[in-house]
């Protein structure tokens, strides 16, 4: 396994991504809220730059007693990626399509070490 460097700890900022080509790879490092995710910058539908796409908090419906709808809100702990092309969204914890599990986006492991961010492939 090799240890790709991406950059300097703190250069990515919050909801950004920094893309790193490995080879004939594009990785996309994620950061979001202090933690660091890395997924092959490749759609399982028909190949867009998932990784580039926005990203977006899982909508939550809010059910009062009785069932009453008080409408929607959004859940910040369930972050989506949006691939820019058709817009399946993925987890951005663990890269799987919210719906359907079978189709995910490749995921990598990420390393901080001395105030540097590597992903492991
Ligand atoms: S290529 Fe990503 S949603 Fe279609």
């Amino acid at each position: 396994m090799s240890e790709i460097p991406v950059c300097k700890a703190g250069e990515i900022p919050d909801g950004g991504t920094r893309l790193v080509q490995v080879g004939p790879v594009e990785i996309g490092v994620i950061f979001h809220k202090g933690q660091y995710f890395a997924y092959r910058n490749i759609c399982p539908h028909q190949g867009g730059p998932a990784c580039e796409g926005l990203k977006l908090p899982q909508i939550v419906e809010k059910i009062g007693d009785k069932g009453v709808h008080l409408g929607q809100d959004f859940d910040e702990n369930d972050m989506h990626i949006v691939c820019p092309w058709h817009g399946w969204e993925f987890h951005l914890s663990d890269g799987t399509h919210v719906i359907d599990k079978r189709h995910r986006l490749k995921k990598y492991e990420v390393i901080e070490r001395s105030g540097n961010i590597y992903v492991a492939v």
